[in-house]
């Protein structure tokens, strides 16, 4: 059982603030982005990995030249104006330069996440792929959940905490469903942050794999540090 992931990496990290795209900057001896294609790299069961790049990326050019050089099946797509195009992009060149099968299972990941652990890609892999609807880590709301007045800001009621769930990636799919859901998604103009809310639109309901908090997806300053501090505790 085989599947391909896709790396969406194309965003500039506004929320960091840093001279750089944060898949770019240093995190425990390397850059976010090769924590994050390590799991994967090394993962019996994944054939290749198509990495999501903006135009003229000078630091995943400096990548490729030097530590990445050695690594085999790892191609790169153009990065789109939002993480779904960026993402379609690279499921595009799936299909059509790599003739993959729309059948085949493939598992989309942050390049800003480069906490996740490999019993958390064994569990996606083992549960998710015998689901034509989809698959996606996730872990339960802990925090009591507020829905707020539109215009006010002021507490409209709480939400129901029981069900409710925070989306991770990866998320997997079926490469052809994928591609449908994600072109209709952005044809409509609707919201579509992650791969879940395009099958959800097209009517799938992806299951729900209980996956680690720990992986994060860096996002603002402080995330470094957190993250940081996942890595060294996962290497001892
Ligand atoms: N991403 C992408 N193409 C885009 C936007 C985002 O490939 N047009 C990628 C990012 O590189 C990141 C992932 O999608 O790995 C999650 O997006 P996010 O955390 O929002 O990253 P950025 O868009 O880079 O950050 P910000 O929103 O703060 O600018
Ligand atoms: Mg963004």
């Amino acid at each position: 059982n085989k599947c391909w992931v896709v790396i969406p990496a194309a965003g500039v990290g506004a929320r960091m603030q840093a001279d750089r795209p944060k898949q770019y900057l240093p995190l425990v001896g390397k850059t976010v982005i090769e924590h994050t294609l390590a799991c994967f790299l090394e993962h019996p069961a994944v054939v290749g990995i198509v990495v999501a790049i903006s135009e003229g990326d000078p630091y995943w050019a400096e990548l490729t030249a030097t530590t990445l050089s050695e690594w085999e099946n790892v191609y790169t797509a153009p990065g789109g104006r939002e993480r779904a195009d960026s993402v379609l992009n690279a499921l595009d060149y799936l299909a059509n330069t790599l003739q993959v099968n729309a059948d085949t299972s493939v598992l989309v990941h942050d390049a800003a996440r480069p906490c996740l652990s490999r019993p958390d890609v064994d569990k996606l892999l083992a549960e998710g792929m015998e689901e034509t609807a989809g698959a996606i880590l996730a872990v339960p709301v802990r925090d009591t959940m507020k829905r707020a007045q539109l215009d006010t800001q002021r507490i409209a009621h709480t939400e129901e905490r029981n069900g409710l769930w925070h989306a991770l990636t990866p998320q997997m799919a079926r490469l052809g469903v994928l591609q449908d859901a994600l072109t209709h998604a952005l044809q409509m103009g609707l919201s579509v942050t992650d791969e879940a809310s395009a099958l959800e639109q097209f009517g799938l309901h992806p299951i729900l794999v209980e996956g680690d908090a720990r992986n994060i997806k860096i996002t603002r300053p402080a995330d470094l540090a957190l993250a940081t501090f996942f890595l060294m505790e996962a290497a001892n």
